[in-house]
């Protein structure tokens, strides 16, 4: 039995990380499963880096090692050419991770320009073609991550083409969702669907949308065979937004991105809160999850540490009354010694 099955019959809502590009390295992966998380996702890595062996990307990824071996952790993929999905998947297998996800949801330009992320929804039969070939070339579990929607005059916006067939197979004519997506896959065995309740349009922020989730929810258990699990993501930052999202859809997981920023013990948080437990973190608490994680950080990348810590500090210290003047130490941090100097200074 895999991991994300072996979660879902726990019969108790589980928690994620995201893939965050720029942020969900090494260190914010292990600082996230020591504080509850129970799946961590990588950052999303590119289909063709992997297909190609790329050194620079190998040498990132095997960064993970030390956490692969206890712990759930997934690699997540960009792309669009169906065949290199196959030859990656080996790859991400070979190097020790846990499950495979496949990125059809991301809406940045870099990405979108050449048909990958949220644009693949433009071609619902290539999309089959891409989850097939990775499953079929790994006994990894392999899930992906979407969004709702886009809207056709969002592809041509970008100059990108409607695949006919796709054309015809969609329900509502202007846009492609997620309902079509999961029934043109449903004899495909994936085990984990995510779903970030917005639309492309929307970007990163606005009202999830319940009401198409559901129906989302509903084809999971009704059209494939296994019951893929479901992960709810979007607007998850306390326990009033994590209510809302378990009672309106009751998912198997959430997944929690910028909400984890600065305050990657979230997971343990909202996990005390769901029974009802208080939880407070104290200063002393707080200083000891930046150490640790500026440690990992700084062990695991041996050049670039200190500019890619001053962001994560930033977000650690943003609610602190001295945030002024914290900032300008904050921005000019080195080594590890920079950082124990900020925190004697809170
Ligand atoms: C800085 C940043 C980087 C992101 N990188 C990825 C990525 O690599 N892959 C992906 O699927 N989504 C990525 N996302 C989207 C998040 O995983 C998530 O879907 C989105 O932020 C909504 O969740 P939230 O409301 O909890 O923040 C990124 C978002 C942000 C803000």
């Amino acid at each position: 039995m895999n991991f994300w099955k072996e979660l879902q019959n726990k019969n108790k809502i589980f928690f994620t990380s995201a893939p965050l590009d720029g942020v969900s390295d090494f260190a914010f992966c292990k600082i996230c499963l020591e504080n509850g998380a129970d799946v961590v996702f990588t950052e999303m890595k590119s289909v063709s880096d992997l297909y190609f062996k790329s050194k620079k990307l190998i040498k990132e990824l095997e960064e993970y090692k030390e956490i692969l071996k206890d712990n759930n952790v997934v690699l997540q993929i960009y792309g669009h050419d169906a065949e290199k999905f196959g030859k990656a998947a080996q790859v991400a297998e070979e190097l020790g991770f846990s499950g495979i996800d496949i990125n059809l949801g991301c809406p940045a330009k870099g990405v979108i320009s050449s048909g990958n992320g949220v644009m693949n929804m433009r071609d619902l039969d290539n999309v089959y073609n891409i989850i097939k070939n990775t499953l079929d070339n790994t006994s990894l579990p392999v899930s992906i991550k979407t969004r709702i929607s886009i809207n056709v005059e969002s592809i041509i916006k970008n100059q990108l083409i409607l695949d006919k067939k796709t054309s015809d197979f969609i329900e509502d004519k202007d846009k492609v969702t997620v309902l079509d997506l999961l029934r043109k896959i449903k004899d495909l065995p994936i085990s984990c669907v995510t779903i970030h309740g917005r639309s492309f349009e929307q970007l990163f922020s606005g009202e999830i949308d319940y009401e198409i989730i559901n129906k989302a929810k509903e084809i999971l258990k009704a059209e494939f065979s296994n019951s893929p699990a479901l992960i709810i993501n979007g607007g998850i930052k306390d326990k009033e937004s994590l209510d809302k999202v378990i009672e309106n859809i009751n998912p198997d997981g959430v997944m929690i991105a910028t909400g984890s920023f600065g305050k990657p013990f979230i997971f343990n948080q909202l996990k005390a809160e769901l029974e009802n437990k208080s939880y407070k973190i104290t200063n002393d608490d707080l200083k000891q999850i930046i150490r640790n994680h500026a440690k990992y950080l700084f062990k695991s990348k041996p050049t670039g540490a200190h500019l890619v810590f001053r962001k994560h500090l930033l977000w650690y210290l943003k609610d602190c009354d001295n945030f002024n003047e914290l900032r300008s130490k904050i921005i000019t941090i080195k080594d590890l010694d920079s950082v124990e100097e900020i925190l004697k200074s809170f």
